[in-house]
């Protein structure tokens, strides 16, 4: 049979990966794709030739548009990133009637509906396994593994980059600003760094896993971010103390009121394997009905490990290629025509744990108002913590753990605490999640 041919956007960090691996592993891919990939056109404003052997002979240009237009081409592979200008490029690819892979999260979170229809349009596949947890097969999992399955909760480390700067100031006391330099540096970080430290990576890719779980159509707007900047080695060391590991988790589940999409500071017990999940490495925790938990872990960024998901997209579109457009595997695992309406809760319906700490006056009466005010808002407190106060200090930090409560109820009783005249500053709140399998 006659290789594939494909069209390569973008050189970059897994771009040089997926021509590399490609390249290295022809010969094995071939036999398991039934014929070969050919990479004959790429487009980059700039990359190493020297770290990319053979890239010399193929045709490579800055005109990513000549890629997506080249007749000779079959899948067009986006790993330039962004919003614009892959969004056009890759609609252009399909209008050409190529099929597309892609690593795109920010690009299919915010734009794939459109991206999905233009497709099913043309009869046309677009792969987009890379574009959550990296190197982790976990669309697939979710999207075939597990459709005998109604998914109930999914719970995941998704942003590599944020999991590497919570470890690194765990364990090794390390300044936020320098972890974040060292994952630039190890290619890990997004172009803009703040969509990895303020949770928009990991929502974009929450986005698209919440689709997949529940048959929603992509809802990037509505996905509650927080990011981990705000967080500080003082919580990270009282979380340990009370038996609990910060992690930055973005979170879908199904209730009876509507579907949750959250992505925050979390903390949860330390006796969970998703707790020991370190580095740069993801996990996604996965509970459904007939199968019970089931966890998924590898490298969440970085060239190869990334580039590995996408040239798995390469072969299984090499696979289908022929396939009757009608009996693929729908791009959001349920038939276009099947996606629910399920409403997305807003924030404040959500119900979760959480970690308080404060900063109290030391003088008598002041852990009284605290309970009294949690107590009113039906507030319970599961744990405490406060310790004595250092010599000259006038203040002591407090740290409680409630129990599960409605958001509202939370914000109105820590409304309520700060206002307090014992109270110095604000309280700070990081939500609290057991992850039992029950
Ligand atoms: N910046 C992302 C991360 C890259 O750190 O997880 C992989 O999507």
């Amino acid at each position: 049979m006659k290789p594939v041919r494909v069209g390569l956007l973008g050189l970059g960090t897994v771009g040089g990966g997926t021509f590399n691996v490609l390249c290295r592993n022809a010969e094995e891919i071939a036999r398991r794709a039934g014929r070969g990939i050919d990479i004959t056109h790429a487009a980059a404003r700039e990359y190493d030739a020297a770290r990319l052997p053979g890239i010399e002979n193929i045709r490579v240009s800055d005109d990513a548009f000549a890629v997506v237009d080249d007749a000779d081409i079959d899948i067009v592979v986006e790993l330039i990133g962004g919003y614009e200008p892959a969004r056009e490029l890759v609609l252009r690819a399909i209008a050409n009637g190529k099929h597309v892979v892609t690593a795109n999260k920010a690009l299919i979170a915010v734009h794939g509906n459109e991206i999905f229809a233009a497709a099913q349009a043309r009869g046309v596949m677009v792969a987009f396994e890379a574009a959550v947890a990296g190197g982790i097969p976990i669309i697939k999992a979710v999207r075939e593994g597990l459709s005998a399955n109604r998914i109930n909760w999914i719970a995941g480390i998704i942003n590599g980059t944020g999991n590497f700067i919570l470890t690194e100031m765990r364990d090794k006391g390390r300044d936020f600003a320098d972890v974040l330099a060292e994952a630039q540096q190890l290619g890990y970080a997004e172009a803009d760094p703040t969509f990895d430290v303020e949770g928009i990576d990991a929502a974009h890719k929450l986005t698209i896993l919440g689709s997949l779980a529940f048959g929603i159509p992509l809802q990037f707007d509505k996905v509650y971010t927080e990011g981990i900047s705000h967080i500080t080695r003082e919580d990270v060391n009282y979380a340990e103390q009370l038996g609990y590991r910060i992690k930055h988790l973005g979170i879908t589940r199904r209730t009876t009121a509507g579907v949750e999409l959250r992505v925050h500071p979390t903390l949860i017990p330390d006796r969970r394997l998703i707790a020991n999940v370190d580095g740069v490495m993801n996990a996604v925790l996965v509970n459904a009905d007939a199968v019970g938990p089931t966890l998924y872990y590898g490298a969440g960024a970085g060239s190869e490990p990334t580039a590995s998901a996408v040239v798995a997209d390469i072969i299984d579109v090499a696979r289908t290629l022929t396939a009757d457009p009608e009996n693929r595997v729908p791009h959001l695992a349920f038939q276009p025509d099947a996606l629910s309406d399920l409403p997305i809760l807003d924030m404040d319906d959500v119900e979760t744990g959480y970690y308080l700490r404060l900063c109290a006056s030391d003088k008598p009466g002041v852990m009284a108002d605290i309970a009294r005010i949690l107590g009113d808002g039906g507030i319970s407190i599961e744990a405490i913590i406060q310790k004595e106060p250092q010599e000259g200090e006038q203040t002591v930090p407090v740290i409680l753990l409630t129990r599960g409560v409605r958001e509202r109820q939370m914000n109105a009783a820590i409304r309520g605490i700060e206002s307090l005249d014992s109270i110095e500053g604000r309280v700070t709140r990081i939500r609290l999640e057991h992850l039992s399998s029950r």
